[in-house]
């Protein structure tokens, strides 16, 4: 109800400002007397994907709460699942500020964050710490200074680390921001990476005695040969699930508008139509063989619907929280 003015004083700040501040409130707030004020009761939904229950469809999506600082306080708002990170091996701190960007009139943002993190092993610590009842999503990428050929150390390293505390591990492959990341996507470099990632994977369940389910995040700029011949590496890997889409460097849709011209990559409403075409050329490719994650754009019910009518058996976002607060995900989630 409040979060009208709310934004509008965060909406006065630099982004990257409003959102230290914002995360600094919310991890206060948690666990203390005053919870109340950010718990939201939502409907139960349950479904069952990877081998997973969610208690509903609506997670939030990568990159808020990089760290694993706020987790259980992104619960209490009611998303069935939080997907922290992108982490990498070690800290590092991204490019030089500023690096997010609204445009306000698309509700859209650019961010060229370069995965700023404090590494996987504080992230291991903070889940470790955090209580949170719906299913935790670890994302991991790699460094920007571990050459692109050496990549996949960088996830096996990270998939030692965080498979025990991890409902599921997503293998972020799409972030335009870290030079030579997406290359990853294709051909034999997307081959040999997930070869790696599924041996490991039953390395670690044997380890562990439990499965934890692994799911590759691709871009939405991608041709329709390109997002065939990835749903059928996905699908020859044994891949759990596909998370589609990362931010778009496709600037069309915001020509002209205040800060479009900025380098990075570009989520919310400007994203929406394009990740919902790579989810239903998806679903026509992989004809239910890998469940498939919507996100890009959903900042409405009718937007997470039309995911899901694309084929998504479960959505995030992003961006849409920004623009339209808490109140989003209890709306979604009561019609959905
Ligand atoms: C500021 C910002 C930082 C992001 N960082 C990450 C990240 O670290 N890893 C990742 O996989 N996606 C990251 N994303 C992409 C989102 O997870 C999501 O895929 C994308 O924003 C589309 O969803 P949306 O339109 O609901 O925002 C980031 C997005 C934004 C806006």
């Amino acid at each position: 109800m409040y979060y009208p003015f709310v934004k509008k004083a965060l909406f006065q700040l630099d982004p990257e400002r409003a959102h230290e501040l914002t995360f600094r409130q919310l991890s206060l707030i948690s666990g203390s007397p005053f919870e109340f004020l950010i718990r939201q009761s939502v409907p139960s939904k349950p479904v069952t994907c990877m081998g997973l229950t969610f208690k509903n469809p609506l997670g939030l999506a990568a990159g808020l709460d990089k760290n694993g600082d706020c987790i259980a306080a992104l619960g209490a708002l009611g998303f069935g699942f939080v997907e922290v990170g992108t982490v990498t091996p070690r800290a590092q701190d991204g490019n030089p500020k500023p690096r997010i960007f609204r445009v306000v009139d698309a509700e859209g943002i650019i961010n060229r964050m370069g995965f700023n993190n404090l590494g996987v092993d504080n992230l291991v610590n903070n889940v470790k710490k955090s209580h949170f009842d719906g299913v935790l999503g670890i994302n991991i990428g790699k460094n920007k200074d571990t050459p692109v050929e050496n990549g996949k150390d960088d996830y096996l390293i990270c998939m030692e680390k965080v498979y025990p505390y991890a409902g599921y591990i997503a293998i972020n492959i799409s972030s335009p921001n870290t030079p030579g990341l997406r290359t990853l996507q294709y051909g034999e470099a997307l081959d040999d990476l997930l070869a790696a990632i599924k041996n490991k994977q039953l390395e670690l369940q044997q380890r562990h005695q439990k499965y934890v389910p692994v799911a590759v995040k691709i871009a939405p700029d991608l041709s329709v040969e390109e997002l065939i011949q990835i749903a059928d590496s996905l699908v020859r890997h044994n891949m759990d699930g596909v998370i589609a889409t990362n931010t778009t460097l496709d600037r069309k849709l915001v020509a002209g508008l205040n800060h479009c011209d900025e380098a990075g990559g570009l989520s919310g409403r400007p994203l929406q139509m394009q990740s919902t075409l790579i989810i239903q050329m998806l679903s026509q490719e992989l004809k239910g063989r890998l469940p498939i994650i919507g996100v890009g754009g959903i900042d409405s019910l009718t937007a997470a619907r039309e995911k899901m009518a694309a084929g998504a058996s479960l959505i995030q976002l992003y961006s849409g929280f920004i623009y339209h607060g808490p109140r989003l995900i209890k709306d979604i989630l009561k019609h959905i």
